[in-house]
């Protein structure tokens, strides 16, 4: 027998919010396709759990950052396209055709390696074209349309192209910002022939502009309730960040709190000790900002350690040793939201999540009950 631990800190995963949260953005994008970016192990909530339970609901389109994440999900089975929004030299082109992930390419050169591995291995591969239109990251330039067009008709033979991509780089910003954007991949886009697939819209585009949905969005934030912009779908939060009271103690005036004396409290003050640290993803700049919620009331975050968080519970309701603490969350009539944490922190929601420690274990909650759980430490001894 397998004797179950019950984590004091976990990361819980509504699956029924990010089905309902899909469906939400697949009806205000329609007819245009949501392709579900699950890169990051998917923003914290890990991709296998995600991938699945969105392609049982009729996902058919996945986008990974690199190479190893598109191989986990192929290798896990997943039967659906998965393109590779991230880079990938011409060298791992091997091994995309192998675990059929279809590269986003930048350059002709890129164009002509893939055709000759096409060649080689007697079949013809698929690929995306992308373009700069403001990131200054991967990506044609706007004016190389008729070069890129070019390219991919004389390769046509070898190698498929599925589409043209681009990713704005402030989807938050003012509306002209944006056009300018949108202005430079429809220059781009217009010297290939009509018909070719487009995709530019991430979650806060496919919110804003309608007009920018075209044939496919490329979704991540508000799959998974994380949403910049006001309008667009009802979309709520899938991820509860938990973690547990394990000690009360008061301290005298003048005692510090946390390493290097960065606290140090004027009066007597109650303290809770959570059993969750900088190694599980809060960050020291959140102290003095950041809260947790328990019993209902939100908790001043006073001092953090590797392993430990130290929040204010003076004056507040009864915490007791065992009380569970939300992080981020619901708990009785408050939320925290992943946003707000992250602006408490100074950092964005992006990179809040993707610091969530994988020590952290996973669980995932459907109709109410834990399903299933990832768990890189102890696998199987959860739920
Ligand atoms: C190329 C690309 N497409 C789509 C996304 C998804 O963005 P969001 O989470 O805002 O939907 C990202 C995320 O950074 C991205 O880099």
């Amino acid at each position: 027998m397998v004797l179950r631990t019950k984590p004091l800190t976990k990361f819980e995963v509504n699956l029924d919010h990010l089905v309902e949260n899909y469906h939400a953005v697949q009806r205000h994008v329609a007819p245009s396709e949501v392709v579900a970016v699950v890169k990051s192990e998917a923003y914290g909530h890990g991709a296998l759990a995600t991938s699945r339970a969105l392609r049982r609901v009729g996902c058919r389109q996945f986008a990974v950052a690199t190479v190893e994440e598109g191989i986990q999900l192929r290798r896990a089975g997943l039967d659906a396209g998965i393109m590779l929004i991230g880079p990938a030299l011409p060298k791992q082109y091997p091994v995309l055709a192998e675990y059929r992930l279809v590269p986003l390419i930048s350059e002709v050169a890129g164009m002509e390696e893939l055709s000759r591995l096409a060649l080689r291995l007697g079949r013809r591969l698929p690929y995306h074209i992308e373009v700069d239109v403001g990131l200054g990251r991967m990506g044609f330039l706007p004016g190389q349309g008729p070069v890129a067009a070019a390219a991919a008709l004389r390769l046509a033979p070898t190698i498929q192209l599925e589409g043209v991509g681009s990713h704005l780089s402030a989807a938050t910003a003012s509306e002209e910002h944006n056009r300018l954007e949108y202005g430079r991949f429809v220059e781009f886009v217009s010297a290939f022939p009509a018909g070719v697939r487009r995709h530019l819209a991430a979650s806060s585009a496919a919110a804003r502009f309608p007009h920018m949905h075209l044939e496919q969005v490329r979704v991540g934030g508000l799959l998974y309730g994380i949403k910049h912009v006001t309008g667009g779908p009802e979309v709520t939060q899938v991820l509860s960040l938990k973690t547990t009271v394990a000690l009360v103690k008061v301290l005298p005036p003048g005692w510090h709190i946390g390493y290097n004396f960065r606290h140090r409290v004027e009066r007597e003050t109650t303290v809770a000790v959570l059993s969750m640290g900088w190694s599980d993803g809060l960050m020291i700049a959140g102290v003095a900002k950041a809260g947790v919620l328990i019993r209902g009331a939100w908790c001043r975050l006073l001092g953090l350690c590797t392993d430990f968080a130290m929040v204010d519970t003076t004056g507040g309701p009864e915490v007791q040793v065992g009380d569970e603490v939300v992080v981020m969350g619901t708990q009785d009539s408050h939320t925290i939201t992943p946003m707000e944490l992250a602006q408490q922190c100074g950092v964005s929601t992006g990179e809040l999540l993707g610091k969530i420690a994988l020590r952290v274990p996973r669980l995932y909650l459907q109709g109410g009950e834990c399903r299933d759980e990832l768990s890189i430490l102890c696998p199987g001894t959860l739920v």
